[in-house]
Formats: C-alpha cells, sequence, structure tokens
C-alpha cells in the first residue's frame, strides 16, 4: 500500500488547513498521479483538487511537492510514504492547484519570451548547429515551475512573493532562450534593465531539479549572468534547498522558501508571526501593513 498525506486547504473557508491521509493499493511502475487519482476516488467527498492533463511529461500541469521536493506528479515514481502539498512559492487556489497565471502575465511575458526580428530573414535560413545548441537546450522547458518552487524567494509582500533576481527561476529560463537565439533580435540587455532583472543567485539545487533534464544552473542562470551582470556572473554557488515555510495573508496563502536571514528579519520586524496549525510545523500570518526595510539587507520588499 501507498500511504499518502494530502494537504487540504480552501482559503475561502474558515477550516484548515490540515493533512488527510489515505492509503491506496501500489502497482507496478505506479506514478505519484497515478496514487492521487485513486486518492481521489476513495475520499469521502470526492473534493480533492489536483490539476493535470496530459500524464506524460509534456503540459507541466501536474507539478505539486511531494516529500518537500518540487516534481511532476505524471512523472515522479511513488514510494510508500508521501507528503504531498502544493507547489512551494506560489499563491494556493485549493488543496494541491496553485495559482501561476499571475506569474505567467504579470513576470514571464513581460520579459517578451517569443523571438523579434527586424526584418524578414532569407528562406531557409541556416544557423549553424553550434551557435544553436544553447538556446535549443532551454527549449525544452515545458513551464512547469518545478524550478521556480525550488529556489528561495526574495521576500513576500501582503500583496505577493517577490520572486529571485525579481523573476524567479522559470522567467529567467525562458529569458534566456531568446537572449541566447542568435535569430533574435531583442535588445535583451535594456529589456532586463527596463524590468529591473538582477543578477540570479546560484543555487545548486537547479543543477537537478527540472524534469526536462535542464540544467538550470548552468544552462541558463551562468550564461545569462554573463551576458547581462559581467561584473557579477562569477562566484559563490549556494545550496538553496530551504524547506517551505506555510504563510497566510489576507490576499494569498503559500507553502514559501524562505532564506533564515530573511525569515529572521520579518519575524523581527513583526512582519510574521507564528500562528500554531496543527500538523503544520511551521506557519505564520503575514501583517497587512509593515514598515519596509532596506531591500539589499533584509529582503522585505516593498508593498506593490
Ligand atoms: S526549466 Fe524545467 S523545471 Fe523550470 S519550468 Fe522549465 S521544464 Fe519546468
Ligand atoms: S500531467 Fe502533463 S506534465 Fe504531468
Amino acid at each position: 500500500m501507498v500511504r499518502l498525506k494530502i494537504f487540504r486547504y480552501d482559503p475561502g473557508l474558515s477550516i484548515g488547513p490540515y493533512y488527510e491521509e489515505v492509503f491506496v493499493p501500489k502497482t507496478e511502475n505506479m506514478r505519484v498521479l497515478d496514487a492521487l487519482n485513486l486518492a481521489y476516488e476513495t475520499m469521502k467527498h470526492g473534493s480533492l483538487a489536483h490539476r493535470w492533463f496530459c500524464g506524460t511529461k509534456k503540459c507541466g500541469e501536474c507539478a505539486i511537492s511531494v516529500n518537500g521536493k518540487p516534481v511532476l506528479a505524471c512523472w515522479e515514481a511513488v514510494s510508500d510514504d508521501m507528503t504531498c502539498e502544493p507547489l512551494s512559492n506560489f499563491p494556493i487556489i485549493r488543496d494541491l492547484v496553485v495559482d501561476t497565471e499571475n506569474y505567467e502575465r504579470d513576470v514571464i511575458m513581460k520579459l517578451r519570451p517569443w523571438m523579434e526580428r527586424r526584418s524578414v530573414p532569407l528562406f531557409p535560413e541556416k544557423v549553424g548547429h553550434e551557435k544553436m545548441r544553447a538556446a535549443h537546450a532551454l527549449s525544452k522547458c515545458i513551464e512547469c515551475n518545478v524550478c521556480s518552487a525550488a529556489i528561495p524567494v526574495e521576500g513576500v509582500t501582503p500583496a505577493r512573493v517577490k520572486y529571485a533576481a525579481g523573476v524567479g527561476t522559470a522567467a529567467l529560463v525562458r529569458f534566456t532562450r531568446f537572449l541566447l537565439d542568435p535569430r533574435d533580435e531583442t535588445d535583451r540587455r535594456q529589456l532586463a534593465k527596463a524590468e529591473g532583472m538582477r543578477p540570479f543567485p546560484k543555487f545548486a539545487v537547479l543543477r537537478g531539479v527540472c524534469p526536462q533534464g535542464i540544467n538550470i544552473l548552468d544552462q541558463a542562470i551562468l550564461p545569462a549572468n554573463r551576458v547581462l551582470f559581467p561584473s557579477e556572473a562569477e562566484g559563490d554557488v549556494e545550496d538553496g534547498g530551504e524547506p517551505a515555510i506555510f504563510i497566510r495573508a489576507s490576499h494569498w496563502s503559500a507553502f514559501v522558501r524562505l532564506e533564515a536571514r530573511v525569515r529572521s528579519a520579518l519575524i523581527e520586524a513583526g512582519v510574521l508571526s507564528r500562528v500554531a496549525i496543527p500538523t503544520l510545523s511551521e506557519a505564520y500570518d503575514l501583517i497587512e501593513s509593515f514598515e519596509v526595510g532596506p531591500e539589499k539587507s533584509s529582503g522585505v520588499a516593498a508593498p506593490l
């Protein structure tokens, strides 16, 4: 049997969050998604919210956290004991479903993740394999947001989660795919400046987290930093594997990965206050309005 401990929460209701324990029979080659679908059938009210579409690592819809690690549920093999939670760093809609639409619209699309040409190229256009290799590697991205959930964010505000370097990992990967494409003629240095991008932190955990096999640190972050921020491109690689804590603000709630220094600064400033929620080891309420600390030193970002 597989034991699932499934996070249940509807932010619109006063009850919860809580975990529901479900046992399902284990089968050969079983994936986490198979177990969740079986669990859905056996749950009392049949009300579990979880998202998936293709079942074959193509659409990126099924990303959740299993035992603290962001994965694609349709691809990850089951283990005997699994805690299933919504993807970290994104607001929870219900149970295992998070809202990635705002991130897509407000961050990713502003970085113009498409190719722009000033003139119509000759057809067929010959581009050497070597020149396309770097961009091609990143074009495997299925936009699952697993990588954005794997690393600490910069901070939190009453309005939102502030993603690493102002954009988060998935947006950086899609931006870099075109930054490294010799055919693209967008002034991406200017665009990065206009959108307030900063040197992307170098987290080792990004070397192995992408289900599509992209080595995000070496194939996206380091090349992007070298082009956009050459003076700060090199330097130490941090681990980045902070556990996620549950944060409840008035307009959103989410599991959020915060660096220990950022969390301490927020607690010290009275912005985060610990709340006792049974079964959650660390849960905090985010105060609605607060004094803004210096962004660099405290990681507390300005509210919108
Ligand atoms: S880079 Fe990989 S982990 Fe990140 S969004 Fe794309 S496919 Fe998902
Ligand atoms: S259901 Fe499409 S990637 Fe998992």
